[in-house]
């Protein structure tokens, strides 16, 4: 699968230990650094681009489409990878705290040229790409379509990747049980990562902390670990009920700071001057520290996949930044 990769981020991505933070909560955390990436502001979606963006080439296409909500980071690597690439790049983007304002990845999804198509909601999204493929069609262009998230066995291929990385980084280190963690919604760096775990023959724990209510995750996640397996010609499936998702988390739903969210975001940056955001890491490292306050991590070690999404932060909404700068302990 390595001769279908487009290479855009700078790896391997850093590991290391977060010192303050394991102290402050009584267990041994580690960190990799999948916000470093490097491309286009970074994150989890550049390992799936690589993948994604070589396969529009490979199909000839001279335009991609994707979609997502306006502040998607998916959609902001998209945008900048089909440019690097010399490919049109289309958008449907629908709104969540949307303002209108260039702010955040919107601003540069903008910077990267992209054309973006505003819709209503998400049940908008289909019509709105059959459509799209149709007008690009009529006007001589070849579209290719990136689903939600970059969520399918092409994409998956960068976390399949990322999993024998980690596996050398830990390698390297004294043994000790560990477990894998991090934010998850559409499902693709999870399928990634339970195909990768496998195939790199990495004896870890995962855990995945979902940041939006969805009742059918772990059907679609166990299918796209399936087949992003298949794709390295490994024979692995992980049904449904053994998907190991987290929904404790979620909170008010998509989108929605929770108060231990904004809590964790405020912590790790003090304590460790990484930044986290509202969406996705924030959640996920909220149930990071519940837990380990709990103790579900004795014994062990964890590691966060800081999977990105920083410039969401400079798009938060009024009550979210008033939450963020609220001094702590202020309810
Ligand atoms: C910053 C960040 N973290 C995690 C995720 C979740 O990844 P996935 O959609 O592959 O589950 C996303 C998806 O958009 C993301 O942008």
């Amino acid at each position: 699968m390595q001769k279908d990769r487009a290479p855009l981020a700078q790896l391997p991505t850093p590991l290391h230990r977060l010192d303050v933070l394991s102290r402050a909560v009584g267990a041994d955390i580690w960190i990799k650094r999948d916000d470093l990436t490097g491309f286009g502001m970074g994150g989890n979606k550049v390992r799936k681009a690589e993948y994604l963006i070589a396969d529009a080439l490979r199909c000839c296409a001279d335009a991609v489409i994707t979609l997502g909500a306006e502040q998607s980071n998916h959609v902001r690597v998209i945008a900048v990878a089909a440019c690097r690439h010399n490919l049109a790049c289309h958008l449907i983007l629908n709104g969540v705290n949307g303002d209108g304002s260039f702010r955040g990845n919107l601003l540069l999804d903008k910077l990267a040229g992209a054309r973006v198509h505003r819709i209503g909601s998400a049940s908008e999204r289909r019509g709105a790409i059959t459509a799209l493929v149709s007008r690009l069609r009529e006007s001589g262009r070849t579209a290719y379509v990136v689903p939600v998230g970059g969520s399918n066995a092409i994409g998956a291929q960068g976390y399949v990747d990322a999993m024998a990385e980690l596996a050398g980084q830990l390698a390297a280190l004294p043994p000790r049980p560990t477990t894998v963690l991090f934010a998850t919604s559409s499902g693709g760096t999870m399928a990634g990562v339970l195909a990768g775990r496998h195939v790199a023959g990495l004896d870890v724990g995962v855990m995945g902390i979902r940041v939006d209510a969805d009742e059918g995750a772990a059907e679609g996640i166990s299918l796209l670990t399936r087949d992003a397996a298949q794709a390295r010609g490994a024979s692995y499936s992980c049904a449904p009920g053994d998907v190991p998702l987290v929904a404790d988390y979620v909170g008010e739903g998509y989108g929605v700071a929770s108060a231990e969210c904004i809590q964790a975001i405020r912590q790790v940056y003090r304590q460790e001057g990484i930044v986290l955001d509202p969406v996705y890491t924030g959640k996920a490292m909220a149930g990071l520290i519940d837990l380990a306050h709990k103790g579900a991590f004795d014994g062990r070690r964890v590691v966060f996949i800081h999977t990105g999404g920083e410039p969401s932060l400079f798009a938060a909404d009024a009550s979210t930044v008033d939450a963020l700068t609220r001094p702590a302990g202020q309810a």
